[in-house]
Formats: structure tokens, C-alpha cells, sequence
């Protein structure tokens, strides 16, 4: 979570629904109202859970594989997604948003990905940076990661990015995911 000594710029309503992440009915006409941002979407159906499941209306996803993302908006084409919820190629360690405008960043492996690559710490690095830049006062960075908490909270906790970091393990499902 970021932080800032700065009165919260969300509302009681919406601090509620990134604390909680349900996915209730109840949360629905919040979440529309939530901008996400999606990196390193991968050719994954998050997006279209995220606006399925739990109504969130306004999700930029980007991937650094134009394949990936050719492949996703065709997708989003047949199955007739909102055109609120984009998918453009770029680089997650230079994010074309103005800072303080994402409410919500998720993050499903591609801090792994970023990890197992050369130069891996110098482009965790970028990206926690760009992270931090565009999110909102009092938004959230969720990041679903494969690998134990301790390898990633190094790069979570460095003091300049001034976070509150909470860990959850996520048990397997039976199909292993
Ligand atoms: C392990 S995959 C995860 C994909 C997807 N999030 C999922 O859960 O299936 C990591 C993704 O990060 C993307 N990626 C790697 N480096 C990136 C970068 N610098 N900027 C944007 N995307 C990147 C890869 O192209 C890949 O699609």
C-alpha cells in the first residue's frame, strides 16, 4: 500500500473494497469506478475475471510481447469486452501513466518473470519505481507471486518506496493453480 502523510485521496468506500477484495455484489458499483493496472498480462484471463467476477470496468494491461497483445485484443474482441479494458504493449519499467492515477496494480508473476532474467534486480528495481510513481495515495500493488515471500520482500521493502507490505499465501486449487 502506498503511503503518504497526505489526507487519503479514495473514499472510505473504496479503501474498503482494496482492503477487503471481495467480490460481493456489494462491491460492484465501486470497483467500475477503480482504474487497474495489469502488468505483464501475458496472454492470462485476469482482465476478463476482473470484469466478470468482480466488476471492474477500467483495466489497462500491458505486456512487453506484442504477440501476447495481439493475441489478447483479438480476444477481448470475440468476447466483446467494455473498450474500457485495454491492452497495449509496453514496458512495465516505463509505464505511459501519469503518476498518482492507478488505483490498483496487480501484478500476477511477472515480478517473477523480472527476477529470472538477467540483470534482474537493476529491473525489479525500474518497475517498483514506476509502480510507486503511478499509483494513487492509498492504492494498492498486488503482486501473485510463485516463489516464497522472503525472496521478494527485499525489493517490496526498500524504504524509498515507502510501502505497507501485508503477505497472504494463496493455497493451490486442485488443477494446481
Ligand atoms: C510469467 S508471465 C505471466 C503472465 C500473466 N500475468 C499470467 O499470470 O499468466 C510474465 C509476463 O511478463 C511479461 N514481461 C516480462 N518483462 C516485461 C516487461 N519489462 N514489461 C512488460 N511485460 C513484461 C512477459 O512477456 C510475460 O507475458
Amino acid at each position: 500500500m502506498k503511503e503518504e502523510p497526505l489526507p487519503p485521496k479514495l473514499t472510505e468506500r473504496e479503501e474498503l473494497l482494496l482492503e477487503v477484495g471481495t467480490n460481493t455484489n456489494d462491491y460492484r458499483d465501486i470497483s467500475q469506478h477503480l482504474k487497474v493496472l495489469n502488468l505483464g498480462c501475458g496472454t492470462s484471463l485476469l482482465a476478463e475475471e476482473l470484469f466478470e467476477t468482480d466488476g471492474f470496468l477500467d483495466i489497462l494491461n500491458i505486456d512487453l510481447s506484442p504477440f501476447c497483445i495481439r493475441q489478447m485484443r483479438q480476444r477481448a474482441v470475440k468476447q466483446k469486452l467494455p473498450e474500457t479494458i485495454v491492452f497495449k504493449q509496453m514496458d512495465c519499467r516505463l509505464i505511459k501513466l501519469p503518476s498518482d492515477s492507478v488505483n490498483l496494480v496487480i501484478d500476477k508473476a511477472t515480478l517473477d518473470s523480472l527476477l529470472c532474467g538477467n540483470r534482474a534486480f537493476k529491473k525489479t528495481a525500474q518497475m517498483l519505481d514506476e509502480v510507486q510513481r503511478v499509483l494513487k495515495i492509498g492504492g494498492m500493488y498486488l503482486a501473485i507471486s510463485f516463489a516464497p515471500p522472503e525472496s521478494r520482500l527485499l525489493h517490496l521493502q526498500r524504504a524509498h518506496l515507502g510501502w505497507h507490505i501485508e503477505t497472504i499465501e494463496i493455497q493451490r486449487n486442485d488443477s494446481g493453480h
